[in-house]
């Protein structure tokens, strides 16, 4: 069976969509596809990927304006005679046809304290249930699909103000992790923004690990701010102490 996709092709300043008839099997993906293409069409086609498997994160892209992994969608959940339109992630700089510059995001995470402990007598005690409500802010793969999708970022590209999904839930794995000694609410009240989200939920619903971003980690950090900063209580108390408000 033959299948048309239309790709991004080019750099910034030469951009046009190309169309590409490609024979596909089922089963395929549209990373097979793509590499299909490159292969027999498009030798010079740029496209980033790694594991086929869905866990580098690599190959986030936007299929039919809708952010998603290339090797985790199939070709079959979209109808036959459809022609797929993909493009690369739109709130990066774009570096040639698919792939984008996402350095960004690896300079914000360099700006969030690391695990603060202090090695103490014993062995370090932990419930289960306090492991629990970190574990999934680990199943991160970095694919940068929720940064992609948040308005914040894409519509207003406020990248110095707000640091993102991505940033907020390794903010909170770290703040509510039982054993960390480390104090990051300030950066998250002031420089990474977290007042500018308006809890959209774009983020949340095109995880592609299912992270419950909004619910489970950045609405528990905004009412840590708000209890630490506009507490009228803590406020007096603060100013009592000397810390900054
Ligand atoms: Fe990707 Fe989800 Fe991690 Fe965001 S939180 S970077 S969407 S895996
Ligand atoms: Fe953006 Fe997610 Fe908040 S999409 S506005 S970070 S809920
Ligand atoms: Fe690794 Fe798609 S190639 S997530």
């Amino acid at each position: 069976m033959k299948r048309k996709i239309r790709l991004q092709r080019g750099t910034p300043n030469n951009l046009k969509l190309e169309e590409f008839e490609v024979e596909v099997e089922t089963g395929m993906v549209v990373l097979d596809a793509i590499h299909r293409i490159q292969a027999t069409d498009a030798p010079d086609l740029a496209v980033r990927w790694n594991c086929k498997a869905g866990k580098c994160g690599s190959c986030s892209a936007e299929i039919n304006g809708e952010p998603g992994l290339t090797c985790m969608t199939r070709l079959s959940d979209y109808p036959e005679n459809e022609t797929l339109t993909v493009q690369p992630m739109k709130t990066f700089p774009l570096i040639k046809d698919l792939v984008t510059d996402v350095s960004w995001n690896y300079e914000v995470n360099k700006q969030i304290q690391p695990y603060q402990h202090t090695e103490t007598d014993g062995d370090p005690i932990m419930f289960q249930k306090e492991v629990d409500r970190v574990q999934e802010f680990r199943k991160c793969i970095e694919c940068f699909l929720c940064q992609d999708v948040c308005h914040v970022l894409r519509s207003h590209d406020m990248k110095q103000e707000f640091a993102g999904p991505r940033f907020m839930i390794r903010n909170a794995g770290l703040e509510m992790h039982p054993l960390d000694q480390g104090d990051r609410l300030e950066k998250i009240r002031s420089e990474h923004g977290i007042g500018l989200c308006n809890i959209t939920k774009c983020c949340t619903f095109v995880c592609p690990e299912h992270i419950s971003i909004t619910d489970n980690a950045i609405i528990p950090m905004k009412e840590r701010v708000v209890d630490e900063y506009y507490d009228p209580l803590k406020w007096i108390w603060n100013t009592l102490i000397g810390k900054s408000n």
